[in-house]
């Protein structure tokens, strides 16, 4: 079988699968896959015996149900792009009744800053809806690697933080992010915003180089202001938040200090969040 919609078949086909010497690779989604997706997956199917990809719209992370209900489907074409990989990928569908089955209390988890600051403050839950999901993938699967993508910078924190608590012999593999010609990073959301917008994004990417020219040598009060002017040039693009943080803790940018530093922005376009980041200085 190579699309799974059960528990009960997953665990038929794994069964099979798990043997000390066979490597399984887990590349979960929420589908609307885009070529970052498509390198996630061509770097697990290099690395493991068999890859699983899952595809499943997890509610407990949205914060607001428009935000669930407009996010895009596209699962045919999913399924066709995860088989053009190959053939030998196996596909995990789960519905929202197989995942959730019951209604008990949701774990909490303390991610402590990491989970506190850009989108744990813009996203209240986000990272625990997150983590209750990840966290019911790794003990389905128990895979030996794990793929997620750098655009989601903050999730790849959470999700090391959960392996060092529950999985030390998980393996993650942080794949580079995928940029359109623009240099805008691929998001399920870009189709989201209209194409007359949409050629406009690129100036998000711009304004994270434009930071990292400029950030050792300007104030961040004044950056943030020439960083907001560039962004809301347009009547449509709101600046959401621009900081500049370390790599490990999320700590703010303290100039001196010998840590890796990286930018991270989130910008609201016609409503939509679309966020990036990129390294300053390691
Ligand atoms: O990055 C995503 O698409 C999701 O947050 C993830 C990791 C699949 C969990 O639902």
């Amino acid at each position: 079988m190579s699309i799974v919609k059960t528990i009960s078949d997953l665990n038929t086909t794994l069964v099979k699968q798990q043997s000390k010497s066979n490597k399984i690779g887990l590349v979960p989604t929420m589908g609307s896959l885009h070529e970052g997706h498509l390198s996630l997956i061509r770097n697990a199917s290099n690395k493991c015996d068999f890859v699983w990809v899952t595809i499943f719209i997890n509610p407990k992370q949205f914060n607001s149900l428009d935000d669930f209900n407009a996010y895009p489907k596209d699962i045919d074409n999913d399924v066709k792009k995860i088989f053009s990989i190959s053939k030998h990928i196996k596909i995990f569908i789960p519905s929202t009744n197989e995942m959730y089955p019951d209604k008990k209390f949701d774990e909490n988890y303390e991610f402590e800053q990491i989970g506190n600051v850009l989108e744990g403050k813009y996203r209240p839950g986000h990272f625990n809806g997150v983590a209750i999901i990840v966290k019911k993938l790794f003990d389905l699967f128990s895979p030996n690697m794990v793929f997620f993508g750098e655009k989601d910078f903050q999730q790849t924190l959470i999700i090391k933080r959960l392996i060092s608590w529950y999985y030390p012999k998980i393996k993650i593999f942080v794949c580079p992010t995928i940029r359109n010609k623009d240099g805008l990073a691929l998001s399920s959301r870009n189709q989201l915003i209209s194409k007359k917008l949409l050629s406009k994004c690129k100036i998000i990417f711009e304004t994270l180089q434009f930071a990292k020219a400029n950030y050792e040598k300007t104030d961040f009060p004044i950056l943030l202001e020439e960083i907001r002017k560039k962004i809301e040039i347009l009547d449509e693009f709101k600046l959401e938040y621009f900081e500049i943080r370390d790599e490990e803790k999320l700590d703010l940018f303290c100039k001196g200090e010998k840590k890796s530093f990286r930018g991270f922005i989130s910008v609201k376009v016609e409503g939509i969040r679309l966020i990036d980041n990129l390294l300053f200085k390691n």
